[in-house]
Protein backbone atom coordinates (compact mmCIF):
# COMPACT_ATOMS: atom_id res chain seq x y z
CA UNK A 1 0.00 0.00 0.00
CA UNK A 2 1.08 3.33 -0.78
CA UNK A 3 1.16 6.28 1.49
CA UNK A 4 -1.53 8.29 -0.11
CA UNK A 5 -3.50 4.52 -0.15
CA UNK A 6 -2.86 4.22 3.70
CA UNK A 7 -3.32 7.50 4.60
CA UNK A 8 -7.13 7.36 2.70
CA UNK A 9 -7.79 4.53 4.86
CA UNK A 10 -6.62 6.18 7.63
CA UNK A 11 -8.93 9.07 7.08
CA UNK A 12 -12.16 6.88 6.14
CA UNK A 13 -11.36 4.65 9.08
CA UNK A 14 -10.78 1.21 6.97
CA UNK A 15 -7.17 0.99 8.25
CA UNK A 16 -7.20 -2.09 10.49
CA UNK A 17 -4.90 -1.00 13.50
CA UNK A 18 -3.33 -3.66 16.10
CA UNK A 19 -2.49 -2.51 18.99
CA UNK A 20 0.80 -4.64 21.44
CA UNK A 21 0.79 -4.67 25.20
CA UNK A 22 -2.81 -3.83 26.34
CA UNK A 23 -2.07 -2.15 29.90
CA UNK A 24 -2.26 1.07 31.27
CA UNK A 25 -1.21 2.75 27.77
CA UNK A 26 -2.16 0.40 24.92
CA UNK A 27 -5.54 -0.18 26.51
CA UNK A 28 -6.86 3.28 26.41
CA UNK A 29 -5.34 3.70 23.35
CA UNK A 30 -7.00 1.04 21.40
CA UNK A 31 -10.11 1.86 22.81
CA UNK A 32 -9.87 5.55 21.47
CA UNK A 33 -9.40 4.64 18.10
CA UNK A 34 -11.88 1.63 18.15
CA UNK A 35 -14.52 4.35 19.40
CA UNK A 36 -13.94 6.76 16.65
CA UNK A 37 -15.08 3.62 14.48
CA UNK A 38 -11.69 1.61 13.59
CA UNK A 39 -11.58 -2.01 14.20
CA UNK A 40 -8.70 -2.65 16.38
CA UNK A 41 -7.22 -5.85 17.95
CA UNK A 42 -5.89 -5.78 21.04
CA UNK A 43 -2.04 -8.18 21.13
CA UNK A 44 -0.70 -9.04 24.74
CA UNK A 45 1.55 -12.31 26.10
CA UNK A 46 0.20 -12.00 29.48
CA UNK A 47 -3.01 -15.17 28.59
CA UNK A 48 -4.64 -13.88 31.80
CA UNK A 49 -5.09 -10.05 30.79
CA UNK A 50 -5.82 -11.29 27.39
CA UNK A 51 -8.95 -13.63 28.63
CA UNK A 52 -10.17 -10.83 31.08
CA UNK A 53 -9.98 -8.08 28.16
CA UNK A 54 -11.84 -10.82 26.21
CA UNK A 55 -14.87 -10.75 28.77
CA UNK A 56 -14.87 -7.17 28.82
CA UNK A 57 -12.60 -5.98 31.85
CA UNK A 58 -10.55 -3.38 31.99
CA UNK A 59 -7.55 -4.01 33.83
CA UNK A 60 -7.28 0.20 33.55
CA UNK A 61 -8.80 2.73 36.06
CA UNK A 62 -9.36 4.69 32.80
CA UNK A 63 -11.66 2.42 31.00
CA UNK A 64 -15.35 1.32 32.51
CA UNK A 65 -15.90 -2.37 31.85
CA UNK A 66 -19.02 -1.58 30.45
CA UNK A 67 -17.61 0.44 27.84
CA UNK A 68 -15.15 -1.90 26.56
CA UNK A 69 -17.97 -4.62 26.40
CA UNK A 70 -19.88 -2.65 24.59
CA UNK A 71 -17.07 -1.71 21.84
CA UNK A 72 -16.34 -5.86 21.83
CA UNK A 73 -20.33 -6.27 20.86
CA UNK A 74 -19.48 -3.99 18.49
CA UNK A 75 -17.20 -5.51 16.41
CA UNK A 76 -14.82 -2.64 17.12
CA UNK A 77 -12.44 -4.39 19.79
CA UNK A 78 -11.25 -7.98 20.39
CA UNK A 79 -7.95 -8.86 22.50
CA UNK A 80 -5.72 -11.80 21.62
CA UNK A 81 -2.48 -13.47 22.39
CA UNK A 82 -2.17 -14.75 18.69
CA UNK A 83 0.59 -12.63 16.82
CA UNK A 84 -0.85 -13.69 13.42
CA UNK A 85 -3.21 -10.76 13.40
CA UNK A 86 -0.08 -8.69 12.79
CA UNK A 87 -0.12 -9.60 9.24
CA UNK A 88 -3.45 -8.13 8.62
CA UNK A 89 -2.76 -4.36 10.78
CA UNK A 90 -2.44 -1.94 8.35
CA UNK A 91 -0.99 -0.06 11.74
CA UNK A 92 0.85 -1.26 14.11
CA UNK A 93 1.61 0.41 17.47
CA UNK A 94 3.72 -1.28 19.91
CA UNK A 95 3.07 0.06 23.79
CA UNK A 96 5.36 -2.80 25.69
CA UNK A 97 7.19 -2.23 29.31
CA UNK A 98 10.24 -0.55 29.13
CA UNK A 99 11.54 -1.42 32.51
CA UNK A 100 15.02 -1.25 34.28
CA UNK A 101 17.29 -4.51 35.05
CA UNK A 102 18.63 -5.01 38.50
CA UNK A 103 21.76 -2.93 37.39
CA UNK A 104 19.62 0.38 36.61
CA UNK A 105 20.40 -0.43 32.83
CA UNK A 106 17.60 -0.05 30.21
CA UNK A 107 15.54 -3.94 29.58
CA UNK A 108 14.65 -3.36 26.53
CA UNK A 109 13.59 -6.72 25.43
CA UNK A 110 10.17 -6.74 25.27
CA UNK A 111 10.13 -3.89 22.59
CA UNK A 112 12.94 -5.99 20.59
CA UNK A 113 10.81 -9.17 21.21
CA UNK A 114 7.66 -7.01 19.80
CA UNK A 115 9.50 -5.77 16.91
CA UNK A 116 10.30 -9.22 15.96
CA UNK A 117 7.14 -10.21 15.71
CA UNK A 118 6.11 -7.42 13.93
CA UNK A 119 8.72 -7.75 11.26
CA UNK A 120 8.11 -11.51 11.04
CA UNK A 121 4.47 -11.02 9.76
CA UNK A 122 5.42 -7.56 7.90
CA UNK A 123 3.82 -6.75 4.77
CA UNK A 124 4.17 -4.14 2.23
CA UNK A 125 2.53 -0.55 3.14
CA UNK A 126 2.35 -0.98 7.00
CA UNK A 127 2.98 2.06 9.31
CA UNK A 128 4.80 0.54 12.45
CA UNK A 129 4.71 3.51 15.38
CA UNK A 130 6.57 3.14 19.01
CA UNK A 131 5.19 4.56 21.66
CA UNK A 132 7.02 2.94 24.36
CA UNK A 133 9.22 5.49 26.56
CA UNK A 134 12.46 4.36 25.59
CA UNK A 135 16.11 5.91 25.12
CA UNK A 136 16.86 8.12 22.53
CA UNK A 137 17.72 6.47 19.11
CA UNK A 138 15.60 3.07 19.62
CA UNK A 139 13.33 3.62 17.07
CA UNK A 140 16.18 4.14 14.30
CA UNK A 141 19.06 1.91 16.42
CA UNK A 142 17.23 -1.31 17.03
CA UNK A 143 14.16 -1.24 15.43
CA UNK A 144 14.67 0.10 11.75
CA UNK A 145 17.36 -3.03 11.43
CA UNK A 146 15.17 -5.29 11.97
CA UNK A 147 12.61 -4.11 9.35
CA UNK A 148 15.72 -3.69 6.87
CA UNK A 149 16.80 -7.29 7.83
CA UNK A 150 13.34 -8.46 6.23
CA UNK A 151 13.99 -6.79 2.79
CA UNK A 152 11.80 -3.35 3.58
CA UNK A 153 12.38 0.16 2.76
CA UNK A 154 11.53 2.83 5.30
CA UNK A 155 9.65 5.19 3.80
CA UNK A 156 8.69 3.48 0.86
CA UNK A 157 7.23 0.15 1.35
CA UNK A 158 6.69 0.59 5.20
CA UNK A 159 6.41 3.28 7.29
CA UNK A 160 8.57 3.86 10.74
CA UNK A 161 7.74 6.84 13.46
CA UNK A 162 7.96 7.04 17.06
CA UNK A 163 5.30 8.99 19.17
CA UNK A 164 5.83 9.08 22.71
CA UNK A 165 2.92 8.39 24.93
CA UNK A 166 1.58 10.56 27.95
CA UNK A 167 -1.08 9.14 29.72
CA UNK A 168 -1.62 9.87 33.27
CA UNK A 169 -3.48 6.83 34.68
CA UNK A 170 -6.86 8.02 36.74
CA UNK A 171 -6.38 11.91 35.72
CA UNK A 172 -9.91 12.79 35.79
CA UNK A 173 -8.84 15.77 33.50
CA UNK A 174 -6.87 14.58 30.54
CA UNK A 175 -7.44 11.31 28.64
CA UNK A 176 -5.48 10.09 25.55
CA UNK A 177 -8.23 11.98 23.34
CA UNK A 178 -7.75 15.33 25.59
CA UNK A 179 -3.40 15.24 25.36
CA UNK A 180 -1.76 16.02 22.54
CA UNK A 181 0.57 13.85 20.67
CA UNK A 182 4.19 14.50 19.44
CA UNK A 183 5.03 12.35 16.08
CA UNK A 184 8.79 11.65 14.82
CA UNK A 185 8.88 9.48 12.00
CA UNK A 186 11.97 8.45 10.05
CA UNK A 187 11.23 9.99 6.75
CA UNK A 188 8.83 12.57 5.87
CA UNK A 189 5.99 10.39 4.74
CA UNK A 190 6.77 8.60 8.23
CA UNK A 191 5.86 11.61 9.91
CA UNK A 192 2.81 12.11 8.19
CA UNK A 193 0.93 9.37 8.03
CA UNK A 194 1.68 8.95 11.36
CA UNK A 195 0.19 12.33 12.09
CA UNK A 196 -2.54 11.61 9.91
CA UNK A 197 -3.65 8.91 12.83
CA UNK A 198 -3.09 10.61 15.54
CA UNK A 199 -4.94 13.80 14.04
CA UNK A 200 -8.19 11.67 13.99
CA UNK A 201 -8.11 10.80 17.91
CA UNK A 202 -6.46 13.84 19.36
CA UNK A 203 -6.98 17.88 19.43
CA UNK A 204 -3.48 18.30 18.19
CA UNK A 205 -0.10 17.02 16.75
CA UNK A 206 3.34 18.22 16.81
CA UNK A 207 5.63 16.79 14.35
CA UNK A 208 9.48 17.02 14.90
CA UNK A 209 12.39 15.96 12.35
CA UNK A 210 13.30 12.93 13.99
CA UNK A 211 11.73 9.86 15.96
CA UNK A 212 15.25 11.15 18.45
CA UNK A 213 13.43 14.31 19.02
CA UNK A 214 10.68 12.61 19.88
CA UNK A 215 12.14 10.21 21.85
CA UNK A 216 14.17 13.06 23.64
CA UNK A 217 10.67 15.14 23.99
CA UNK A 218 9.41 12.54 26.15
CA UNK A 219 12.77 12.29 28.27
CA UNK A 220 12.62 15.59 29.09
CA UNK A 221 9.12 15.61 30.23
CA UNK A 222 9.67 13.30 32.52
CA UNK A 223 13.33 14.67 33.73
CA UNK A 224 11.59 17.80 34.61
CA UNK A 225 8.95 16.23 36.58
CA UNK A 226 11.75 13.91 38.23
CA UNK A 227 13.81 17.24 38.97
CA UNK A 228 11.56 18.79 40.34
CA UNK A 229 9.93 16.20 42.74
CA UNK A 230 13.35 15.84 43.81
CA UNK A 231 13.71 19.52 44.53
CA UNK A 232 10.58 19.91 46.98
CA UNK A 233 11.49 16.94 48.15
CA UNK A 234 15.10 18.96 49.54
CA UNK A 235 12.59 21.31 49.85
CA UNK A 236 10.86 19.58 52.70
CA UNK A 237 13.78 18.73 54.52
CA UNK A 238 14.97 21.84 54.53
CA UNK A 239 11.50 23.72 55.74
CA UNK A 240 11.60 20.52 58.55
CA UNK A 241 15.09 22.42 59.55
CA UNK A 242 13.04 25.87 59.94
CA UNK A 243 10.08 24.80 61.45
CA UNK A 244 7.88 25.44 58.58
CA UNK A 245 5.06 23.89 56.64
CA UNK A 246 6.80 22.98 53.20
CA UNK A 247 2.96 23.04 51.75
CA UNK A 248 2.20 26.29 53.22
CA UNK A 249 5.16 28.17 51.17
CA UNK A 250 4.92 26.32 48.25
CA UNK A 251 0.95 27.40 48.10
CA UNK A 252 2.72 30.13 48.79
CA UNK A 253 4.60 30.99 46.43
CA UNK A 254 2.61 28.76 43.96
CA UNK A 255 0.08 32.61 43.68
CA UNK A 256 2.75 33.78 41.26
CA UNK A 257 0.85 33.80 38.39
CA UNK A 258 4.08 32.70 35.62
CA UNK A 259 7.70 31.32 35.81
CA UNK A 260 6.16 28.92 38.47
CA UNK A 261 4.59 25.50 38.58
CA UNK A 262 4.13 24.16 41.83
CA UNK A 263 5.56 20.40 43.03
CA UNK A 264 5.08 18.72 46.17
CA UNK A 265 6.95 16.53 48.54
CA UNK A 266 6.08 12.79 49.11
CA UNK A 267 7.40 9.61 49.78
CA UNK A 268 9.36 9.01 47.09
CA UNK A 269 8.93 8.33 43.52
CA UNK A 270 7.21 4.96 41.67
CA UNK A 271 5.33 3.65 38.60
CA UNK A 272 6.84 3.24 35.86
CA UNK A 273 8.06 6.85 34.15
CA UNK A 274 9.05 8.76 36.84
CA UNK A 275 11.75 6.78 38.46
CA UNK A 276 12.55 4.87 35.57
CA UNK A 277 12.67 7.44 32.09
CA UNK A 278 15.08 9.41 33.06
CA UNK A 279 17.80 6.73 33.73
CA UNK A 280 17.17 5.54 30.01
CA UNK A 281 18.91 8.71 29.15
CA UNK A 282 21.56 9.13 31.08
CA UNK A 283 22.13 5.44 30.39
CA UNK A 284 22.79 6.36 26.95
CA UNK A 285 24.92 9.78 27.68
CA UNK A 286 27.22 7.65 29.68
CA UNK A 287 28.02 4.93 26.68
CA UNK A 288 28.89 8.74 25.13
CA UNK A 289 31.37 9.46 28.20
CA UNK A 290 28.81 11.38 29.67
CA UNK A 291 27.19 11.69 33.11
CA UNK A 292 23.80 13.81 33.49
CA UNK A 293 24.41 15.50 36.81
CA UNK A 294 20.76 16.63 37.34
CA UNK A 295 19.15 12.99 36.69
CA UNK A 296 21.69 11.57 38.88
CA UNK A 297 21.04 13.98 41.99
CA UNK A 298 17.46 13.74 41.59
CA UNK A 299 17.22 10.22 41.81
CA UNK A 300 19.90 10.52 44.70
CA UNK A 301 17.32 12.81 46.45
CA UNK A 302 13.92 10.95 45.51
CA UNK A 303 15.29 7.35 46.75
CA UNK A 304 16.29 8.62 50.07
CA UNK A 305 12.25 9.74 51.04
CA UNK A 306 11.39 6.50 51.96
CA UNK A 307 14.26 6.18 54.60
CA UNK A 308 13.43 9.76 55.78
CA UNK A 309 10.06 9.03 55.97
CA UNK A 310 10.45 5.93 58.42
CA UNK A 311 12.74 8.37 60.21
CA UNK A 312 10.12 11.33 60.23
CA UNK A 313 7.71 8.54 61.87
CA UNK A 314 10.19 7.34 64.41
CA UNK A 315 10.75 10.92 65.38
CA UNK A 316 6.68 11.64 65.64
CA UNK A 317 6.45 8.81 68.04
CA UNK A 318 9.61 9.68 70.12
CA UNK A 319 7.50 12.95 70.69
CA UNK A 320 4.85 10.60 72.35
CA UNK A 321 7.36 8.95 74.27
CA UNK A 322 7.43 5.80 72.00
CA UNK A 323 9.49 4.15 70.03
CA UNK A 324 9.39 2.29 65.77
CA UNK A 325 10.59 -1.14 67.77
CA UNK A 326 7.07 -2.93 68.64
CA UNK A 327 4.48 0.27 67.66
CA UNK A 328 1.41 -0.33 65.59
CA UNK A 329 1.79 0.99 62.15
CA UNK A 330 -1.49 1.46 59.64
CA UNK A 331 0.25 2.35 56.52
CA UNK A 332 -2.49 4.19 54.08
CA UNK A 333 -1.93 3.37 50.68
CA UNK A 334 0.38 1.21 49.22
CA UNK A 335 -0.12 2.67 45.30
CA UNK A 336 2.32 4.84 43.95
CA UNK A 337 -0.11 7.19 43.35
CA UNK A 338 -3.83 8.27 44.07
CA UNK A 339 -6.54 6.42 42.42
CA UNK A 340 -4.48 3.42 40.90
CA UNK A 341 -3.79 0.00 42.15
CA UNK A 342 -0.06 0.00 40.81
CA UNK A 343 2.76 -0.61 42.84
CA UNK A 344 5.24 -0.97 40.43
CA UNK A 345 8.41 0.72 41.94
CA UNK A 346 6.37 1.81 44.95
CA UNK A 347 8.07 3.56 47.82
CA UNK A 348 5.26 2.11 50.33
CA UNK A 349 6.97 -0.85 49.80
CA UNK A 350 10.61 -0.12 50.70
CA UNK A 351 8.67 1.86 53.95
CA UNK A 352 6.78 -1.15 55.06
CA UNK A 353 10.34 -2.98 54.64
CA UNK A 354 12.19 -0.81 56.85
CA UNK A 355 9.31 -0.30 59.03
CA UNK A 356 9.39 -4.10 59.67
CA UNK A 357 13.34 -3.87 59.85
CA UNK A 358 13.01 -1.90 62.76
CA UNK A 359 10.47 -4.09 64.43
CA UNK A 360 7.38 -2.22 63.52
CA UNK A 361 4.22 -3.78 63.60
CA UNK A 362 2.82 -3.33 60.14
CA UNK A 363 -0.39 -3.22 58.62
CA UNK A 364 -1.90 -1.55 55.44
CA UNK A 365 -4.97 -0.85 53.86
CA UNK A 366 -5.46 0.33 50.05
CA UNK A 367 -8.89 0.17 48.05
CA UNK A 368 -6.82 -0.69 44.90
CA UNK A 369 -4.70 -3.18 46.46
CA UNK A 370 -5.66 -6.50 48.03
CA UNK A 371 -2.28 -7.45 49.04
CA UNK A 372 1.63 -7.43 48.87
CA UNK A 373 4.85 -9.29 49.10
CA UNK A 374 7.31 -6.78 50.89
CA UNK A 375 10.57 -9.19 51.63
CA UNK A 376 8.94 -12.26 51.03
CA UNK A 377 6.13 -11.72 53.62
CA UNK A 378 2.31 -11.24 52.16
CA UNK A 379 0.45 -8.84 53.55
CA UNK A 380 -3.25 -8.48 52.92
CA UNK A 381 -4.99 -5.29 53.16
CA UNK A 382 -6.90 -4.02 56.10
CA UNK A 383 -9.88 -1.90 56.25
CA UNK A 384 -9.05 1.02 57.52
CA UNK A 385 -12.53 1.02 60.57
CA UNK A 386 -12.48 3.69 63.44
CA UNK A 387 -11.21 0.86 65.31
CA UNK A 388 -8.31 0.14 63.13
CA UNK A 389 -7.41 4.12 63.14
CA UNK A 390 -8.23 4.07 66.90
CA UNK A 391 -6.03 0.83 67.93
CA UNK A 392 -2.23 2.23 65.64
CA UNK A 393 0.09 3.78 67.14
CA UNK A 394 0.65 5.95 64.44
CA UNK A 395 -1.19 6.23 60.52
CA UNK A 396 1.21 6.55 57.91
CA UNK A 397 -0.58 8.70 54.90
CA UNK A 398 1.44 7.35 52.01
CA UNK A 399 -1.13 7.29 49.21
CA UNK A 400 -3.57 9.47 48.88
CA UNK A 401 -6.79 7.58 47.72
CA UNK A 402 -9.92 9.37 47.56
CA UNK A 403 -11.41 6.80 49.24
CA UNK A 404 -9.90 7.41 52.93
CA UNK A 405 -11.93 9.13 55.21
CA UNK A 406 -9.03 11.89 56.14
CA UNK A 407 -11.72 13.09 58.65
CA UNK A 408 -11.78 9.99 60.65
CA UNK A 409 -8.44 9.53 60.09
CA UNK A 410 -7.38 12.93 61.87
CA UNK A 411 -9.76 12.65 64.94
CA UNK A 412 -9.60 8.91 65.77
CA UNK A 413 -5.88 7.86 65.38
CA UNK A 414 -3.03 9.00 68.16
CA UNK A 415 -0.83 10.03 65.68
CA UNK A 416 -0.81 11.12 61.67
CA UNK A 417 2.21 11.04 59.47
CA UNK A 418 0.91 12.45 56.40
CA UNK A 419 3.38 12.70 53.77
CA UNK A 420 0.63 13.65 50.74
CA UNK A 421 -1.03 16.51 51.97
CA UNK A 422 -4.04 14.91 52.00
CA UNK A 423 -5.08 15.78 55.95
CA UNK A 424 -4.43 20.34 54.86
CA UNK A 425 -6.30 22.09 56.03
CA UNK A 426 -8.05 19.75 58.45
CA UNK A 427 -8.21 21.08 62.47
CA UNK A 428 -6.04 18.84 64.19
CA UNK A 429 -6.77 19.44 67.98
CA UNK A 430 -4.22 16.89 69.33
CA UNK A 431 -1.46 18.34 67.24
CA UNK A 432 -1.28 14.73 66.23
CA UNK A 433 -0.73 15.27 62.28
CA UNK A 434 2.71 15.50 60.64
CA UNK A 435 3.24 16.22 57.69
CA UNK A 436 6.52 16.22 55.40
N1 LIG B 1 1.74 3.76 32.79
C1 LIG B 1 1.96 5.02 32.51
O1 LIG B 1 1.49 5.92 33.20
C2 LIG B 1 2.76 5.42 31.30
C3 LIG B 1 2.67 6.73 30.82
C4 LIG B 1 3.40 7.10 29.71
C5 LIG B 1 4.23 6.17 29.10
N2 LIG B 1 4.34 4.90 29.58
C6 LIG B 1 5.22 3.98 28.89
O2 LIG B 1 4.43 3.12 28.07
C7 LIG B 1 5.00 1.81 28.01
C8 LIG B 1 3.98 0.79 28.48
O3 LIG B 1 3.66 1.03 29.83
P1 LIG B 1 2.36 0.44 30.54
O4 LIG B 1 2.24 1.18 31.82
O5 LIG B 1 1.21 0.39 29.59
O6 LIG B 1 2.85 -1.07 30.82
P2 LIG B 1 1.90 -2.29 31.30
O7 LIG B 1 2.81 -3.22 32.01
O8 LIG B 1 0.69 -1.78 31.98
O9 LIG B 1 1.43 -2.95 29.94
C9 LIG B 1 2.30 -3.51 29.02
C10 LIG B 1 1.66 -4.76 28.45
O10 LIG B 1 2.51 -5.23 27.41
C11 LIG B 1 2.44 -6.66 27.41
N3 LIG B 1 3.58 -7.18 26.67
C12 LIG B 1 4.88 -7.23 27.02
N4 LIG B 1 5.62 -7.73 26.01
C13 LIG B 1 4.76 -8.01 25.00
C14 LIG B 1 4.94 -8.53 23.68
N5 LIG B 1 6.13 -8.84 23.20
N6 LIG B 1 3.83 -8.69 22.92
C15 LIG B 1 2.62 -8.36 23.40
N7 LIG B 1 2.40 -7.85 24.62
C16 LIG B 1 3.46 -7.66 25.40
C17 LIG B 1 2.42 -7.01 28.89
O11 LIG B 1 1.89 -8.30 29.10
C18 LIG B 1 1.50 -5.91 29.44
O12 LIG B 1 0.16 -6.30 29.48
C19 LIG B 1 6.26 1.88 28.86
O13 LIG B 1 7.34 2.20 28.03
C20 LIG B 1 5.98 3.04 29.79
O14 LIG B 1 7.17 3.64 30.25
C21 LIG B 1 3.60 4.50 30.66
Amino acid sequence: MSESRLAASIRDRTARIAIIGQGYVGLPLAVEFARRGYRVVGVDTDLDRVGALQTGQSCTPDLQSDDLLALIRGGRYEATADSAVLEDSDVVIICVPTPLRKSKDPDISFVVSAGTEVAARYHPGQLVILESTTYPETTEELLLPIFRAKGATVGEDFFLAFSPERIDPANPTFKVKDIPKVVGGVTPACTRLAATLYGQIVPRVHQVSSPKVAELAKLYENVFRNVNIALANEFALMCRRMGVSTKEVIDAAATKPFGFMPFYPGPGIGGHCIPVDPLYLSWKLRLDGYESRFIALADEINRAMPSYVVEVTAEALNEQRRCLNGARILVLGVAYKRGVGDIRESPALEILKRLRDKGAEVSYADPHVPSVVVDNTAFKAVEPSADALGAADCVLILTDHPEFDYRQVVDLAPLVVDTRNATWGMPAPLGNVVAL
